[in-house]
């Protein structure tokens, strides 16, 4: 048995030092951008023909849906949805325990209750079952997060809200280009979200996109992200400046060329990395639904269990790994009742009473399948393994093969 790097021993590998694998949209991206800057179109106007109302058009086909709008940025985007669909003061929106806090921030932001619900143990997914539970007569719309490289189970989610007649707003920010039976990913809600921020498959700076295919709905966000600025067909809200920028959507056209040329690659790459944590001790790949038909993503996650480890703290091995691969391995998104980045009671803006303010507090919500998650079962790379070259994805499950090997030593030295 050989040493664990994080006990001096040598590392199986230096994954940080790899070059990356996968198509770049960069030449493109820059070519577009310097073509806007010189034509002077720096605004996304819509109807100029700028950069913007291309992109927005390809994005919209991409995902086989009818439109577009871009918006600044992926929390602006669901802020909007929820304003495009009415939900305001009195409603409740339900939103996962584990997700970036802003799908939950932007119910506040419009003055309704998020309802924080546990997640599925086995994709980190919302549970469907606890959806069902925590709808109310005061349930308006329910926001899926399609989190990490999982997408949740949309067959369930979308039949509850048919059922129920509550609207559903997919939260795709980490799901550009998957497919949940040959849908894509943010196609299937009434509204889907999407972040182009610096650490998202698509990326732009900052930026964001909402698609649709009701036009209704369309016309209001248009409306909405353009200060109330009246629509093509003449609707009108009140709203402030949500406009993305051409110079923005030119190197986004890039990035959607490359994510074409490399989909069904990072699919296949997702399904080596699955296959290797299947074959090593302790870990388990998170449940792939046959339903997701395509798995798009830039971070990727599994579950370590501590007993098949003899007791070895999850966060020994994340960082036993992390010696092994020269790339660092962490935990998922702390659930939303103990993130650092989510106490809305907290501001005063949102102190409109006694009975919301106790209402938005994420202390009242048990979430005890999110917990044990963050802590104790999620690894997840901090470092796009989807860019590693195929041949080495071995090296993951030599890894924890490694690790597993010296779990007693790690265990005595932590
Ligand atoms: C799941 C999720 N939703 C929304 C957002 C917000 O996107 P943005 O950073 O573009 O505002 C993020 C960003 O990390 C996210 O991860």
């Amino acid at each position: 048995m050989s040493t664990a790097a994080l006990l001096g021993g040598t590392p199986v590998a230096d994954f940080a030092s790899q070059k990356p694998t996968l198509a770049s949209g960069a030449a493109l991206s820059r070519q577009l951008l310097v073509e806007a800057f010189d034509a002077g179109l720096w605004d996304d106007w819509p109807g100029t023909g700028s950069q913007a109302d291309v992109f927005a058009t390809e994005f919209a086909e991409f995902n086989g849906a009818r439109r577009c709008a871009l918006v600044t940025n992926g929390t602006h985007t669901l802020q909007l949805a929820l304003e495009a669909l009415d939900v305001g003061f009195g409603d409740e929106v339900i939103v996962p325990a584990l997700t970036w806090q802003a799908t939950a921030s932007v119910v506040c932001d419009v003055n309704a209750v998020p309802i924080l619900v546990d997640v599925d143990p086995q994709t980190m997914a919302i549970d469907p079952a606890r959806v069902r539970e925590a709808i109310t007569e005061r349930t308006r719309a329910v926001i899926p997060v399609h989190l990490y490289h999982r997408m949740a189970d949309m067959d369930a989610i979308l039949s509850i809200c048919d059922e129920q007649g509550i609207a559903c707003i997919e939260d795709a920010a980490h799901a550009h280009g998957s497919t949940w039976r040959d849908r894509h990913a943010g196609s299937m809600g009434r509204l889907g979200s999407f972040s182009f921020q610096r650490s998202k498959l698509m990326n732009c700076g900052e930026g964001g996109a909402l698609i649709t295919s009701d036009e209704q709905l369309f016309d209001r966000v248009m409306s909405l992200r353009n200060c109330g600025r009246t629509s093509p067909s003449g609707v009108k809200v009140h709203s402030g400046n949500y406009r993305l920028t051409a110079l923005q959507a030119a190197v986004l056209r890039g990035e959607l060329d490359a994510l074409r040329k490399n989909a069904d690659e990072l699919d296949r790459r997702g399904r080596l990395l699955d296959d290797q944590i299947q074959n090593a001790p302790g870990v388990t790949p998170l449940f792939r639904s046959p339903n997701l038909t395509r798995q798009c993503s830039y971070g990727y996650a599994f579950l370590f269990d501590e007993s098949a480890f003899d007791g070895l703290a999850a966060g020994v091995f994340r960082r036993a790994l992390s010696a092994e691969l020269g790339v660092g391995f962490g935990t998922c998104y702390e659930p939303l009742n103990q993130s650092p980045y989510y106490f809305p009671q907290e501001k005063r803006r949102h102190q409109l009473g006694d009975a919301y303010v106790a209402a938005i507090d994420p202390s009242r919500f048990d979430l005890p399948v999110a917990e044990k998650l963050w802590k104790h079962r999620v690894v997840q790379a901090h470092w796009p393994l989807f860019q590693l070259d195929p041949g080495d994805a071995s090296l993951v499950g030599d890894a924890i093969q490694k690790v597993f090997e010296n779990r007693q030593q790690l265990r005595q030295a932590a």
